[in-house]
């Protein structure tokens, strides 16, 4: 019998606990698979020190099963986080974002040594940007970006009545294949008024967990 998505989910959620060193503060993504990892952090919670999170719809949940849930500027740099994506390809290139929480999922990874990414094979993809690119923009900014984003082949639509944790809008920006995800996120990143985008590409994962239909996961490094 092959596994559902939700499935999956779970199942690699529990894989990824064997990346977890004992007695850690662990970083964790935010989303509907992250929210399955949470659920089996809760499970070894005693062997934790706690955990920072990358939205505030994550710490409710990991405080919600007694979690203790620290600030990113108290906690150090992180042994591990876990989170899932949008897409990613098999150089680990993601895109993220479709929750909305991608400006502190970077600032959580990047203060972390390693990034194990969660994933059904859904997700797995040759070319990124078939999923809509989400960029975080500083309000007053908007239309500039829009128009230059404009320039750069992509079609920006704003995430209507939606505001980032951090108080501003999101652009999804459809129609990009990305053949370069390295420049392309360096690019959208210089452009004034942009707080960050969905390109986890500079630094993509170190670790895919990819979930099997007929179980167990393919490990891609
Ligand atoms: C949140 O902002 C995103 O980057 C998520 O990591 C991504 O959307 C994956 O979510 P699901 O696990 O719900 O697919």
């Amino acid at each position: 019998m092959s596994m559902s998505q939700d499935d999956l989910k779970r199942a690699v959620a529990q894989a990824a606990i064997a990346y977890v060193p004992t007695d850690c503060i662990v970083g964790v993504g935010t989303g509907s698979t992250a929210n399955c990892f949470i659920d089996e952090l809760a499970k070894i919670k005693h062997k934790l020190r706690g955990a920072v999170a990358s939205s505030e719809a994550s710490a409710k949940r990991l405080q919600g099963h007694g979690i203790e849930v620290v600030s990113l500027n108290d906690a150090g740099t992180l042994p591990v986080y876990v989170d899932g994506a949008d897409e990613i390809t098999r150089h680990l290139h993601m895109l993220k974002g479709g929750g909305g929480a991608l400006t502190r999922e970077k600032i959580v990874a990047a203060a972390s040594k390693k990034f194990i990414c969660l994933c059904d094979a859904s997700k797995l993809v040759d070319v990124l940007g078939k999923f809509p690119l989400p960029v975080e923009v500083i309000p007053m900014a908007r239309s500039y970006i829009a128009r230059e984003i404009v320039k750069l082949g992509g079609q920006p639509k704003l995430r209507d009545g939606f505001t980032t944790d951090n108080g501003n809008i999101i652009l999804d920006v459809h129609g990009l294949q990305i053949m370069n995800p390295v420049e392309l996120e360096s690019i959208l990143n210089e452009l004034p008024g942009v707080v960050t985008n969905g390109l986890f590409a500079r630094r993509g994962a170190d670790v895919l967990l990819l979930g099997k239909p007929e179980g167990g996961q393919t490990i891609i490094l």
